[in-house]
């Protein structure tokens, strides 16, 4: 499985997604690809939001290492799976891909907790401290979820 997560910035959510999802799969022992990209573009090689790093160090997590990067529609033809946190981005991602756009691979992550509600993850950019931990909440259950579901013989987390 190779799975990609995507918000606008690739700085507050996506970033907690990657990371979250990645330390399950590793716990789990399960040899999956975990990744993020954002679809502005604009903080190119930045390093996470420090509120985001903040909230991860708090649950044993370090993606301080991560590096905003932008999303590609070659992002499209490589993972199998793209998790977007809101509407906008499901639009970008399918305005960015173009003719490679494969509805089948695109969904909204809390889909996975909620399915077929079409819930979104509001970004936390223009909030404070607080609107980081609720993400990473939610984002926490949502990666649960999709360990179940794509290897629910896995029962470590
Ligand atoms: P994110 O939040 O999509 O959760 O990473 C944002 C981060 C940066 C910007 C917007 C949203 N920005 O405008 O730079």
């Amino acid at each position: 499985m190779k799975i990609l997560m995507v918000c606008l910035g690739n700085i507050c959510r996506s970033p907690l997604a990657e990371g979250i999802l990645r330390s399950k799969v590793e716990k789990t022992g399960l040899d999956w690809v975990i990744d993020s990209a954002g679809t502005l573009g604009r903080n190119e090689g930045c390093a996470p939001h420090k509120f985001s790093q903040k909230i991860a160090k708090q649950f044993d997590l370090d993606i301080s290492q991560q590096k905003c990067r932008y999303f590609t529609k070659e992002d499209m033809k490589n993972f199998d799976k793209i998790y977007v946190m809101d509407d906008e981005n499901y639009l970008d991602v399918k305005r960015i891909s173009g003719n490679y756009f494969d509805s089948g691979k695109v969904d909204l992550i809390l889909n996975e907790l909620y399915p077929g509600e079409d819930r979104i993850i509001p970004d936390p950019w223009y909030g404070g401290e607080d609107g980081f931990h609720k993400v990473y909440e939610i984002l926490d259950k949502a990666c649960d979820a999709i360990i179940r579901k794509y290897a629910p013989t896995m029962h470590s987390i």
